[in-house]
């Protein structure tokens, strides 16, 4: 096995066969349903960890497919009134479809109806049976004709099926046993030995007492479907979909075909599940590799589901979210974004549309977009648009370097352990503390003074940096900003070619080269509640604090009376207004959602007070520049106006 360990992020490391390697795999989908959140949840995560371990220079493999045997996926083709084949090619379109929709960069996609896995799934079996571990022998259960489906007793409800309900019947057939009770005292001393090969520790310790209470041999062949591979030189009998299923993460390194390319990946580094399947991946799949005489994969992780009202999501429970219909409404990136920040990777996480708004909103939009926005804006105005040159590098004030330093060790140490979701946050604690910075620093201020000048030259350069390496970080996790935000921030290379940890370093940055000023990166998503304090602003009045600000924060705002000229419903949307407002220097658009307490016709003429540096947004489609300020309680919503007149575009401070 030409592979050395896979630590992360080692300078140094190569692209290619003698470099490092790293394989990185999903389970392999059932296509008998549409994929939906909870799929695409493993996937992104799959992906985040296979672009993260590219940027470290590793030669990495990124595997995923769909378990297209069985007789799920047999029902299901006749219930659609195709061939299973047939059946399972329209499934395997959707789902590539889909992971382009999410710019899953996988390396390969094995479907188990392909004649490469299934040649070597039928080298597999006829290998573990020459060893003697498959042997032949009487399979009894009880069997409902309808489903056509065997159970054990203890899964029967009421002595009927527990899928239809009907009558069952004690039945005897000829079947394929594994050996699986010859391998458990070997599986549990390399559980013992290796205390990283079952993770998270919680369903490593459910793993030992789950094969410390008894291995029984497990039937690995069926005679009553014929949608699967047939047992080689037995072919009334067909592989047991799990056997099938599994074999797949060394079937698509051509297991018994090409040696170049097992030899290259295999051990896998982390095999990716939700926790429900860890039992068929440390228990069955190892005792298939150890009797292959193969090595075990050295982790086998298994995350928490995502549960919506505090159920898992899933195709029989019905409560499935399309994932291609969110990135339709929110963008690519907020998806990913929110399925890999919001729920720590080991734990069970509730999804919401709204967490997801929330999510994006405060990360991404607030403290990430403003970032940008801002530095970029005061790169124009005191740097003539210019990354500007920095100096004294020892200025004492220059305390973003170590945190990026920081940032960049916690990001590594997080994703090490697939603590995704922490690794992100680190990255967000580094665009915060440049946040903070700039307020600290007070760019402004120094610019009215020329003996500011340096500090001022070293606070938009940091400020500029701090973004460059954000972006990097990101880069794994967010297909489309980092990008974007390395063009704005003037920096021309090419982000495929980065490595980590060099390209972290703080100030690579060439000073002199303009940057370019975008829209938002992220524009506030703002929901129909949201536009006027009855969504989540609202929900503060609750009792609830809301955290105190600086009066510099305050001044951020850009408080102004606008006249409204025009106003008028929008289509679709019970509660929301267009209005036009003129606010001094010329007239703008923005939907408000005041039309359940004000009629169009009430609108035009007045004076309000709007929030002039909002940034724009899209309400239903329709561009919204600013926010009107209302008063909600009682049940009442009242706009705010001056209590005298005075002129549109008056300060309001
Ligand atoms: N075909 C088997 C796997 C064989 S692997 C050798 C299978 N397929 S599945 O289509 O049911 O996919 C299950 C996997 O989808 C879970 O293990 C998990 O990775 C992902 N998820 C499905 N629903 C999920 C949630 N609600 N939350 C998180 N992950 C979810 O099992």
């Amino acid at each position: 096995m030409a592979r050395t360990s896979a630590g992360s992020g080692a300078p140094g490391a190569q692209q290619g066969a003698g470099g490092r390697s790293f394989y990185v795999t999903t389970p392999i989908y059932y296509p008998s349903g549409r994929l939906h959140i909870g799929h695409a949840y493993t996937t992104v995560a799959a992906d985040f960890i296979a672009r993260y371990k590219r940027l470290c220079g590793f030669d990495t493999r990124f595997l995923t497919g769909t378990d297209e045997h069985g007789i799920k996926m047999q029902r299901a083709a006749a219930k659609a009134g195709l061939s299973p084949q047939a059946f399972a090619d329209r499934a395997y379109a959707e789902i590539a479809d889909l992971w382009r929709t999410l710019e899953i960069s996988y390396d390969d996609f094995i479907r188990t109806t392909e004649p490469r896995h299934q040649r070597s799934v039928q080298t597999i079996f006829e290998r573990v049976r020459e060893r003697g571990d498959i042997y032949k022998g009487v399979y009894e259960g009880w069997y409902c004709a309808d489903c056509e489906s065997f159970f054990l007793a203890r899964q029967l409800v009421d002595g009927k099926c527990p899928d239809c309900g009907r009558q069952v019947e004690l039945l005897a057939e000829e079947a394929y046993f594994f050996r699986l009770s010859n391998y458990a005292d070997r599986l549990l001393r390399h559980i013992d030995e290796h205390p990283e090969f079952i993770q998270p520790p919680s369903r490593r310790n459910e793993m030992i007492s789950f094969v410390r209470s008894g291995l029984e041999d497990l039937c690995v062949s069926r005679t009553s479907f014929n949608w699967g591979i047939p047992v080689p030189g037995d072919p009334k009998h067909v592989i047991y979909v799990w056997f099938d299923a599994l074999s797949n993460y060394i079937t698509a390194l051509g297991y018994g075909s090409d040696d170049e390319l097992f030899d290259r990946y295999w051990p896998a580094d982390v095999h990716l599940m939700g926790k429900e399947i860890v039992r068929f991946h440390s228990v069955i799949w190892p005792i298939i590799l150890m009797a292959l005489d193969l090595p075990l994969p050295k982790q086998v992780f298994g995350h928490g589901w995502l549960v919506l009202g505090g159920e898992k999501i899933s195709k029989s429970r019905g409560n499935v979210i399309d994932p291609q219909v969110l990135v339709q409404k929110y963008g690519l990136d907020a998806v990913r974004y929110f399925l890999l920040r919001e729920v720590p990777f080991v734990a069970d996480g509730n999804y919401s549309e709204d967490a997801l708004v929330r999510r994006t909103n405060t990360d991404l939009a607030n403290d990430l977009g403003n970032l940008l926005q801002r530095t970029l804006a005061m790169v124009e105005r005191f740097a003539a648009g210019r990354v500007p040159e920095p100096e004294s590098l020892d200025d004492p004030a220059r305390p973003l370097a170590a945190a990026a330093n920081d940032a960049l060790s916690a990001y590594e140490q997080h994703l090490d352990r697939l603590e995704l979701a922490n690794a992100l946050g680190a990255v967000l604690g580094l665009v915060n503390r440049a946040n903070k910075y700039i307020e600290e620093q007070s760019p402004w201020d120094l610019a009215k003074n020329p003996a500011g000048a340096v500090r001022l030259r070293n606070v938009l350069y940091d400020l500029l940096e701090t973004l460059r390496v954000s972006a990097v970080l990101l880069a794994p996790a967010l297909t489309r900003a980092p990008g974007e935000i390395l063009r704005q921030i003037g920096w021309d290379g090419d982000l495929s070619e980065l490595r980590l940890p060099q390209a972290a370093r703080f100030g690579q940055l060439q000073p002199g080269r303009p940057i370019s000023r975008g829209g938002p990166l992220f524009p506030r998503i703002e929901t129909e509640d949201q536009t006027n304090g009855e969504g989540p602003a609202a929900e503060k009045t609750a009792g609830q604090q809301t955290p105190r600000i600086t009066i510099d924060e305050f001044r951020r705002l850009d408080l102004r009376i606008a006249r409204v000229v025009a106003a008028d419903r929008v289509a679709g949307a019970d509660r929301l207004l267009r209005l036009r407002v003129q606010l001094g220097e010329g007239e703008r658009q923005i939907v408000a959602g005041v039309a359940a307490h004000y009629r169009p016709e009430d609108m035009v003429g007045k004076d309000i007070v709007v929030v002039a540096n909002l940034e724009p947004a899209k309400i239903r489609g329709l561009a919204s520049d600013g926010m009107l300020l209302a008063a909600t309680g009682g049940g009442k919503l009242v706009l705010i106006a001056p209590e005298a007149p005075v002129p549109p575009g008056a300060r309001v401070s």
